[in-house]
């Protein structure tokens, strides 16, 4: 059992680098949680026009997923790895360091798809960029990734993994729930719209 605490630490602490507040400030576009949505992710990130900033918080948010996984799954196996995954988003939606409001959770689950098995990443990606072209609506394309994920995952690889994937799909819901009520609104902005969204 300990593994798998150990896993889902490692997960925690990696996944609550807010790369979105960081790299915003560090870029000197301000606190990227009085910008646009205040999400900290790189949606909101693009909104402060700097796409370059926004598609390095894409990657970094990634990544900061995929590594613990991949140690994880180094030492201790397949399982670790999928707790991993759970605790790097966990970290990045709940980060301790900022009261526990994180973000939404997108750029974690790519990572985390990528580095758990990287055809339903991919699979994932290309929903995603589908959605996005044909609605140009981030949490939107988010949604509808996350919710066929674990469908994909039981298909392509086990059981196992869908669970897992479905546990996250339900955080990044959770996580969504006032672009849900938007949409449902008709009030969710476009991408690339510098309208205000909350
Ligand atoms: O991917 C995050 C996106 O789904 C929503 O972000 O800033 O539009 O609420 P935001």
């Amino acid at each position: 059992l300990m593994p798998l605490l150990y896993a889902i630490v490692l997960g925690y602490l990696c996944g609550s680098v807010p790369f979105g507040l960081l790299l915003t400030r560090a870029a000197g576009l301000g606190d990227i949680r009085d910008i646009g949505s205040g999400n900290i992710g790189a949606t909101n990130v693009l909104r402060t026009g700097n796409r370059w900033v926004a598609a390095a918080t894409l990657v970094l948010d990634a990544a900061k997923a995929a590594l613990p996984i991949l140690v994880a799954r180094y030492y201790w196996g397949e399982n670790a790895a999928m707790i991993a995954a759970i605790g790097a988003l966990l970290g990045h939606c709940f980060p301790v360091w900022l009261n526990f409001k994180g973000g939404k959770g997108v750029s974690v689950m790519i990572g985390s798809l990528l580095a758990l098995s990287w055809p339903v990443g991919l699979i994932f990606c290309a929903v995603w960029l589908v959605i996005a072209f044909a609605q140009k609506m981030s949490s939107l394309a988010a949604l509808t990734a996350a919710a066929t994920a674990p469908i994909f995952a039981f298909v392509v690889v086990n059981e196992w993994l869908a669970g897992a994937i479905a546990i996250m799909a339900i955080v990044l819901f959770f996580q969504h729930r006032e672009n849900i009520a938007r949409l449902m609104a008709g009030t969710e902005p476009r991408i690339g719209s510098e309208k205000k969204a909350s």
